[in-house]
Order: C-alpha cells, then sequence, then structure tokens
C-alpha cells in the first residue's frame, strides 16, 4: 500500500487548469461508438482507469479501438457486430462500466461472464440484473445475480414499461440499451430527473428517444450511425477544485472546459446558496452537452440544507460538499442521500470517519450527514478507502489542515483524474 505526505497548508491556489473529459461521457462514446455503424471519433476522451476498463471489454467484444492523439477511433458494426468474448470481461472498479454493459449484452446471443475489483464486488447488480431479466436476458451472478461474477446469455428481447425503484442513470441507461435491441417500445419513468447523457448520446449518433417529464421512451430496432463525440471537461473533476478556490484563503482560479449539463450542475447551485463568489462563462457552440469557464475566489460561506430532487444532480460531489460545508459558517445538512452507502465504497461512512480524523464536526445519519460548521482542521494519516472521491477529497483538505495529512491509497485517484496532482501542484506554484 502507497501512501503520500501532504503539506501546503492554506497556500492560495492561482491560475488556470483545463480539468479532463467527463468520465461518464467516455464511457458513453466507446458504448455507442461500439454498437453504431462507421467509423466514430471521440476527442478528449478521459484516459482514467475506469474509462480503460470500458475500452477493454469491448475489444473483448471484438470492437477495434484505436487510442489517438488525445482521442479515440472506434469502428462500430452495430449491436450485431459484437461477438462472443473469449475471455472473462473486466470492469475494475467502474460501475458505470458494468451496468451499462450488461444492458448491451442482454440483447446479444451469445454468453458472457463479468467481474470487477473489490468495490464492484460489493455494489448491488439487482437493481440492473432484474429489469433486463424481464426483458428476456438469461443472468446469473452470486446472491440470485445481486453481486459479481455475473454471467449473461442474451438474446431476443421484448419492450418494458419499468418504473425505476432508485433514481439512477446508470439503470436507466442499462433499460434503455436494452430497449434499442427490445421488440416493441420502452418506457421508463424516474423518481426524479438523473445525468442524461445517454439520452444525448443516442440523439448524437442518429437516433429517437423521447423525455417527457420523467417518462423516456425509446423504440427498439433503431440503427446508430457513428458521430464525432467531442467531451466536455468532467464537472466532477472540476468540483475538488471549485471547492479548494472557494475554501483556501486568496485564491483565483479558472476551471476552462466544465461540462455544464443541467442534470450535473448540482454543487454550483449549492455553491451559490452557500455564497461562493463564482462566475460561469458558458460557449455558445450549441455542443450537445453545454460547456464553459468557471471563476471562483475564495468566499465567505454558510450552510445549507441539501434533499430531495437536488441528490441526483450532485451525488458524486457530495464528499468534497462535506469538506467545504466544514469550512462555512453554520451546520449544514444533506439528506435523503442514501444512495450514497452503495457508491465506489460507502461514502457516508468514509466522508464521515476520515474527516473527523481531521477534526471536522460531522456526523452520520441514516440518509446522509450533518456537518456542524467551521472547524479548525488538523493533520492526520487519513485513506481514501481505494475511491478515488474521497482520495481527491482528503488531498484537497490537505490544503486546509494545520498539519501534515497522510493520505493513504492515494492511486485510486487514477480511476477518475489521472494527472489530478499534477493539477493541484499547478494551481499551487504560483
Ligand atoms: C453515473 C451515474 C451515477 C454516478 C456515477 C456515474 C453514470 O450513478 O454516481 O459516478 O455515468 O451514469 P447512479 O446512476 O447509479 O446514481
Amino acid at each position: 500500500m502507497t501512501s503520500l505526505k501532504l503539506k501546503n497548508y492554506k497556500h492560495k491556489l492561482t491560475g488556470e487548469i483545463t480539468v479532463p473529459g467527463d468520465k461518464s461521457i467516455s464511457h458513453r462514446s466507446v458504448m455507442f461508438g461500439s454498437v453504431a455503424h462507421g467509423e466514430t471519433i471521440v476527442s478528449n476522451f478521459l484516459p482514467g482507469d475506469d474509462c480503460l476498463s470500458t475500452i477493454s471489454c469491448f475489444r473483448k467484444l471484438g470492437v477495434s479501438i484505436h487510442e489517438e492523439n488525445d482521442g479515440l477511433r472506434i469502428i462500430g458494426k452495430g449491436f450485431e457486430g459484437l461477438t462472443e468474448p473469449n475471455e472473462i470481461l473486466d470492469v475494475g472498479n467502474s460501475g458505470t462500466t458494468i451496468r451499462l454493459l450488461m444492458g448491451i449484452l442482454a440483447g446479444r446471443p451469445f454468453f458472457s461472464s463479468i467481474i470487477g475489483d473489490h468495490s464492484i464486488g460489493k455494489r448491488p447488480m439487482t437493481r440492473v440484473t432484474e429489469p433486463l431479466s424481464s426483458m428476456g436476458a438469461r443472468i446469473d451472478g452470486r446472491k440470485n445475480a445481486m453481486y459479481t461474477p455475473i454471467s449473461i446469455r442474451g438474446g431476443k428481447l421484448n419492450a418494458i414499461e419499468y418504473q425505476l425503484p432508485v433514481a439512477s442513470a446508470q439503470v436507466k441507461s442499462a433499460i434503455i440499451l436494452a430497449g434499442l435491441q427490445a421488440e416493441g417500445e420502452t418506457v421508463i419513468l424516474q423518481p426524479a430527473q438523473t445525468r442524461d447523457h445517454t439520452e444525448r448520446m443516442i440523439r448524437q449518433f442518429g437516433g429517437e428517444i423521447v423525455t417527457e417529464d420523467r417518462f423516456i421512451k425509446v423504440k427498439g430496432g433503431q440503427k446508430l450511425k457513428a458521430a464525432t463525440i467531442h467531451v466536455p471537461g468532467d464537472i466532477s473533476s472540476a468540483a475538488f477544485f471549485l471547492a479548494a478556490g472557494a475554501t483556501v484563503p486568496e485564491s483565483s482560479i479558472v476551471l476552462k472546459n466544465v461540462g455544464l449539463n443541467p442534470t450535473r450542475t448540482g454543487m454550483i447551485e449549492v455553491m451559490k446558496q452557500m455564497g461562493a463568489e463564482l462566475e460561469i462563462r458558458e460557449y455558445e457552440n450549441g455542443s450537445f452537452e453545454p460547456a464553459g469557464d468557471i471563476y471562483i475566489k475564495s468566499s465567505v460561506l454558510k450552510g445549507t440544507i441539501i434533499e430531495g430532487d437536488m441528490i441526483p444532480a450532485l451525488i458524486d460531489e457530495i464528499p468534497i460538499i462535506a469538506l467545504m460545508a466544514a469550512q462555512a459558517d453554520g451546520p449544514t445538512v444533506i439528506r435523503n442521500a442514501e444512495e450514497l452507502k452503495v457508491k465506489e465504497t460507502n461514502r457516508i461512512d468514509t466522508v464521515v470517519h476520515e474527516l473527523q480524523k481531521l477534526g471536522a464536526a460531522i456526523e452520520a445519519t441514516d440518509d446522509g450527514m450533518i456537518i456542524h460548521g467551521k472547524s479548525k482542521l488538523r493533520g492526520g494519516t487519513v485513506s481514501s478507502h481505494g475511491d478515488h472521491r474521497i482520495g481527491m477529497m482528503l488531498a484537497i483538505a490537505s490544503l486546509l489542515c494545520e498539519g501534515e495529512v497522510i493520505l493513504e491509497q492515494p492511486e485510486a485517484i487514477s480511476v477518475s483524474y489521472p494527472n489530478f496532482f499534477t493539477h493541484l501542484n499547478q494551481l499551487l506554484s504560483q
């Protein structure tokens, strides 16, 4: 196990960075490029470990994917061009890969087996295996197809009408991907709006999908055409520097080309609510995914309440929001966020436990956490627990700690932000 010494107490952040490509959109560009017909070109692809797992799985399914310049060239041959893999498909740490992949494999008339790492082995898959089985796929796995290893024998699918039991873009997307291969029209009802990258990408690949309020309708048998995809920067990666810019005294930074899809910008809304001094300059280039530059300065923050339909738009940002709340005046309450328990780690436990070690006044609740306002942070030894977002949150926390911070398992960060420390050092260098 590796560890990293961090000590930059209250060293201001200045200058600008361009955060790397969006993880969710990068995954989908590989998947849609693979099942469309023709040559798809992807630029600003995120070369993080999770997205590399997606590439590796689709190569094993017979797709030619070339890594070129800062992107990919994918030779798609349609859903029907995928072939039975000789090897086990390994998704590593990636929940998006396994869940969306199952949606694609559900309609393919061959056998595959899927594994992942220790964390994936603890994450619930029934939320996907159940609806896909009801569409006609034969799926098995440990504990009644709840956990990996999972095996799928796909084939002819029928459309379903399905009410999602959880607000999950991964589950929604798996059903949409199966629905594209099914006979008839699949209708999905979401309990709250979740990230809509799959829906946007289907249209980009020449497909049709109807979205009305929380209903989604997609017809089976559509032929998707290759596309050119420019991946915007990941707002979930930008989040760490947004929080650092707002909380470290005398900071002033610019984050360039950040994805601004409104289903992902919950953290910006929360920061405004907390009093953060930030400015957004959105690009007017008509891209299928909006993007822009964000200017952020150190700010006086106040506590807030985060709950209900806001949660899916900032679910991945809650670890770093918790740190920001530990630098704000007054309490912050986060509720209705029980989904945090089934992320790469149980993020209610890991956030609360690790921030308590640094001296934050924070407590866990059944469905979220309460942060009791500004606390003096000291140093200490903390761990990412193998969770990239916990690792980055703790690295940012070290900027606010009086003592030295030792971060264990920092390598997890490469899952979504391989050059995180390069960017951090760049912003600290002036
Ligand atoms: C993702 C959806 C979210 C998010 C994950 C990526 C996606 O998960 O937490 O990091 O790319 O669809 P859920 O949809 O399961 O909430």
